[in-house]
């Protein structure tokens, strides 16, 4: 959150902007904690299973409507993928316990049975499966709680401050905009005066939610001060953020807005407490913390009025280790930094995967602390980033977006070959170094000497290849792209040698497509972009363009209608794959959609919102508002009145008039009900070929039993009598079509459900709510997305509806998350009692809590035309 005290601007002329950081940064963390984080579960014999069936894919059959004229045609489908095997119990497939309510209501949780202890290892946090596929590697273990054993003498690292290997000169520092800073659009409604009677109102619910939130931050204090988070069921902390107290750090602005001065004043001395230079972790997840800490840090600072100095020396402290991670030659950041002596030392070089949204969402906070210290290394970190993304946004397979996943190493490598360079050791090896191997479970240290093993890098194999030669070269920033392929900066593999031949952001290494979307990794690229344009004083008119060039292709390509039963016009944002960039604007023919709606999308309504006013594109206004309804929409869909975090609709095929069609739904959640029944058929033929075999294997021993056959039989339970030479059954099961009374059943014919019938069975089995077709993942990790956007909706158009709402999620995510301690994720919003999954990640009190607040608070609280959120 960024303030913007535009007196000051007048009275010191030479600050330019006067701007409070505070997090603006929604965490885009698509590591949920519930992903790995043990489930807390109620009455071991009550309580419904932990995941929620998964049904095969029923997602982009249909047709996709872009949002601004003329209409263009359909996309081809995607190949329905074939049902899964059909018959009576198809629809069961789904567990049949899911409908049995656990008998224990939510709140209650005295009897919950003790989870187990957060496993040490590696937690994959990464991937939501069904959301984000299943391409994506082994980027981003944002979140990894390591737990040290208790060893006294055991050596303790500290980062220290190396001298650069890639240093930018300081006249070729990209340094911070000067001069008079142009005027930005007010984002604000006019509101009208409220009546007394309003205001009562308002009054009770700001108290309510002020309630909820000191409740929350009370169990925080008394149970994991100083820790990252609170484990809100069971008590105690996890410290999955490097353990420097994410929690605290990420909420001190919360604590400020809510007029909690006192606890905020005594947070400020165990931010004092804090250590950057160690964790227990040995790399720093950069997006993670910057959004988490040091936007913490230096929005507390700006919102207190940058009166506790302390905060803007721990920001400077932190900042110092983490700059350290665009020590590479293209000047981009290593996202996962080892801090370590020993690893800090050595060259390093970007990966060659890289979430977007981690690279693309580092500028706010570095710009803050460059205006708060005039510090313009800080700012050129970025704004080198920014200059890499605008270069290569129109050379995707989606140009105008930039793909999920980006190769930021600086070096080409599908080429090598054609560069004439020499061969890198076997192939296969030199194969294995640039191929992104799946991630591999790195288990915690558990004495002195493995955790020394574990935070020095010649253990660290995964990171080989970020290691470059000491004589690699500082790339040439100024310089034209070349187009001879030149060999410099080598990169060490593991075969010990390879060489670099320079490109700036491209697609990952040997990927065949790309996926483009506004959902969890690549968000916050989007969303900054407006918002460093304000925070600049819009005297860069890059972020300007572009927004406005990746909102054309996000109207055309992104947006849909969803099909839902009631005639509410809704956004929602498609995540598109693309094998290459299309031909005009009617080609889809390399396109291929996942029709979904996601949590973390729901940031993009007030991003929308917000460009329309900054950029005068009043027709995105109500583009925003359209989005932002769907959130809404999604809240009040499910039984908690919580939207899950993912699940797949349709897509209108004219988003001007979409009515329901019933036919159609059904087909998708049934596509091919005679598969199913020839499915069922094979099935059942199967089973009688079996049966009769059995049956045959029967009277065979008695036309001549060896002992062992007859054993075997006999274990069936049928006798044979007589002789072995010429004895037989006293009834051959072949004459017969009835199953032999002793011998083997014979299979009932199959009783395929009708495709009425199944479709309901699975509305039910997997609880869908009408327009949904698919729930990837269904639980709610109290983030902040949905709210945010309301919040913002309200303060741009002073609509009441969006208070309404709002409220109403409000109600429910505390009905349900509530516990003793403080608010706890669950597992399920469609189940009428949810699981708790015993975390409470930091966004719930510096966001999504504060977002509720705001939404109830005076507009003049915060203003948004003071303060970029
Ligand atoms: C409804 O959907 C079915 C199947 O996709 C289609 O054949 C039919 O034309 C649709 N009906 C209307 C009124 O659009």
């Amino acid at each position: 959150m960024l303030r913007i005290r535009r007196y000051r601007v007048f009275v010191a002329f030479t600050i330019i902007f006067v701007l409070t950081v505070f997090h603006f940064a929604r965490s885009r963390d698509w590591s949920p904690a519930a992903e790995s984080a043990p489930l807390v579960d109620l009455a071991e014999s009550n309580g419904p299973p932990a995941s929620a069936p998964d049904h095969d894919s029923t997602s982009s059959q249909h047709g996709f409507v872009p949002e601004s004229p003329p209409q263009i045609a359909k996309p081809e489908a995607k190949k329905p993928e074939p049902e899964a095997v059909g018959g009576a119990g198809a629809a069961g497939a789904t567990d049949s316990k899911l409908d049995t309510p656990p008998k224990t209501p939510p709140k209650d949780t005295s009897h919950i049975s003790k989870p187990d202890k957060i496993d040490s290892t590696v937690q994959y946090g990464n991937s939501i499966p069904g959301i984000l596929g299943p391409d994506f590697g082994p980027q981003g273990q944002g979140r990894l709680e390591v737990t040290l054993p208790d060893a006294p003498g055991r050596p303790e690292p500290h980062w220290r401050k190396f001298p650069e290997h890639f240093p930018v000169p300081s006249e070729k520092l990209i340094k911070l905009p000067t001069g008079q800073p142009n005027k930005i659009p007010k984002l604000q409604a006019q509101f009208a005066e409220e009546s007394a009677v309003e205001q009562v109102a308002r009054n009770q619910k700001l108290a309510t939610i002020k309630e909820a939130f000191e409740h929350a931050w009370k169990g925080y204090k008394s149970n994991a001060m100083g820790h990252d988070e609170l484990r809100p069921v069971e008590g105690g902390y996890r410290d999955p953020f490097l353990g420097w107290g994410a929690t605290l750090v990420d909420s001190l602005d919360s604590l400020w807005i809510m007029g909690m001065e006192d606890e905020f004043v005594a947070a400020m001395e165990e931010i004092k407490k804090i250590d950057f230079t160690t964790s227990s972790r040995k790399d720093i997840p950069v997006f993670e913390t910057v959004i988490r800490y040091l936007g913490g840090l230096l929005g507390a600072y700006d919102i207190s009025g940058q009166k506790y100095r302390v905060l803007l020396d721990k920001a400077i402290e932190l900042a110092e280790i983490l700059i350290g991670a665009f020590d590479t030659p293209n000047r981009m950041p290593v996202m996962y930094y080892n801090w370590a002596p020993d690893y800090v030392s050595q060259p390093h070089r970007a990966n060659t995967r890289v979430v977007l949204a981690e690279i693309g969402s580092l500028s706010m906070e570095f710009t803050r602390l460059a205006q708060l210290t005039k510090e313009d290394r800080y700012y050129d970190a970025i704004a080198r980033i920014t200059n890499e993304l605008e270069k290569m946004q129109d050379n995707t397979r989606l140009p105008g977006m930039w793909p999920i996943q980006v190769d930021a190493s600086g070096c080409k490598k599908a080429h090598r070959k054609s560069a004439q360079l020499p061969p890198l050791g076997k192939p296969e090896e030199a194969q294995g170094a640039n191929v992104p191997s799946p991630p591999m479970p790195m288990r915690a240290p558990t004495d002195v000497e493995s955790y020394m093993n574990y935070i020095s890098p010649s253990h660290q194999k995964r990171d080989a290849e970020s290691f470059v030669h000491e004589d690699t070269e500082p790339a040439v920033y100024d310089a034209v792209p070349t187009q001879t392929p030149v060999a410099r900066a080598p990169v060490i593999n593991e075969a010990g040698k390879s060489y670099c031949e320079e490109q700036g952001l491209a697609s990952p290494p040997y990927s065949s497509s790309d996926r483009f979307g506004l959902g969890g990794q690549s968000d916050s690229t989007y969303e900054y972009l407006p918002k460093e344009y304000m925070l600049l004083g819009g005297l860069v008119d890059q972020y300007r363009k572009m927004y406005q060039r990746s909102m054309e292709v996000v109207r055309d390509y992104i947006l849909f209608r969803p099909m839902i039963k009631d005639d509410r016009d809704l956004r929602f944002a498609a995540t598109v794959t693309s094998t290459r960039p299309p031909a005009g604007k009617d080609d889809f023919d390399s396109l291929s959609y996942q029709y979904e709606g996601t949590h973390l999308t729901c940031f993009a309504g007030g991003m929308f919102a917000v460009g329309a006013k900054i950029f005068d594109i009043p027709s995105d206004m109500s583009l925003a508002a359209k989005f932002t309804d769907g959130c809404v929409w999604s809240y009040e869909a499910t039984a908690t009145g919580i939207m899950p975090e993912g699940f797949e609709v349709l897509s209108c095929e004219n988003a001007a008039s979409c009515p329901w069609n019933e036919t159609r739904y059904n087909e998708v959640l049934d596509p091919h009900p005679e598969y199913r029944v020839k499915q069922a058929e094979l099935v059942y033929e199967k089973k009688v070929k079996s049966a009769k075999q059995a049956q045959k294997d029967l009277e065979k021993p008695a036309k001549a039993p060896s002992h062992d056959q007859e054993n075997q039989v006999a274990k069936r339970g049928v006798k044979f009598h007589g002789s072995e030479e010429t004895t037989t059954p006293s009834k051959t099961v072949e004459d017969s079509a009835e199953p032999h009374a002793s011998g083997v059943a014979m299979p009932d014919k199959p009783s395929v459900l009708s495709h009425e019938d199944f479709v309901k069975a699975r509305i039910q089995d997997e609880r869908l709510p009408a327009g949904f077709t698919k729930i990837s993942s269904r639980k709610y990790i109290l983030r902040p997305e949905a709210i945010e956007s309301v919040f913002i909706m309200y303060r741009l158009t002073g609509d009441n509806y969006w208070r309404e709402k709002g409220w109403k999620m409000y109600e429910a995510v505390s009905a349900y998350t509530r516990t003793e301690l403080a608010h706890s994720a669950i597992h399920d919003v469609t189940s009428g009692a949810p699981l708790f999954l015993d975390s409470m990640e930091s966004f719930w009190l510096a966001e999504t809590l504060k977002y509720f607040y705001l939404l109830f608070s005076d507009p003049s609280v915060v203003s948004l035309d003071e303060y970029v959120l």
